[in-house]
């Protein structure tokens, strides 16, 4: 019998190549945590393949299915509580949450963030980075409080800028350091915990 593991939903909207590390991840029997849930706000979501080949518990919670954030934050926190999850990791999450559900998940829910935060807060951080003549660009994995984008950071991985680097390029860059920080932050976070 293997020690207790910290249980994890991720939550997510489209591709789910973090998700996908974070399944990687797991398969090492020594790695603190096994996901639980994985949940997407929308059906199509591309990641939702991954979690079904990896046969893991899947669900849409379509926000078009509810009239405001709320009732659809609250439909989430339920489906989250009702799998038993300790932690939430947001990873390609993109949907605000209310202050009301962020509050409910202290220092339990965490998120990545093509950025090297506080710099690039929101939407198009990489092509902003280019914009701005910025020699270094990275990733962020934070806590998540009411205030997007703002929370404690956990990790953070950079890498350089180089000439010539287009958005799509820089993202991928960028994206390479996300698979690896994600599960780097899970196991911090389940150490504090733990701790
Ligand atoms: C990732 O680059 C992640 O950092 C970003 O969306 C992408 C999702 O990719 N998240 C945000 O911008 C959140 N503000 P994935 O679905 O392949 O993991």
């Amino acid at each position: 019998m293997g020690v207790d593991k910290l249980k994890l939903a991720v939550l997510i909207s489209g591709r789910g190549s973090n998700l996908q590390a974070l399944i990687d991840a797991c398969k090492d029997p020594l790695f603190p945590a096994e996901i639980v849930l994985v949940l997407s706000n929308r059906p199509q979501a591309q990641g939702l393949d991954y979690a079904r080949a990896a046969g893991l518990p899947v669900l849409t919670v379509d926000h078009k299915n509810y009239p405001d954030r709320e009732s659809f934050d609250d439909a989430v926190h339920d489906e989250i509580v009702k799998n038993g999850a300790d932690l939430v990791a947001l990873a390609g999450f993109m949907r605000i949450l209310t202050p009301g559900f962020v509050n409910k998940w202290p220092r339990r829910m965490i998120n990545i963030h093509p950025s090297l935060l506080p710099d690039y807060k929101g939407l198009d951080t990489h092509s902003r980075a280019l914009a701005d003549g910025k020699k270094e660009a990275g990733c962020t994995v934070h806590y998540v409080v009411p205030e997007m984008d703002s929370g404690p950071i956990i990790v953070q991985k950079r890498v350089p800028i180089l000439e010539g680097d287009t958005p799509e390029i820089l993202a991928e860059r960028v994206l390479e350091q996300e698979h690896i920080a994600y599960p780097e932050a899970v196991r911090i976070v389940t150490d504090e915990l733990s701790g």
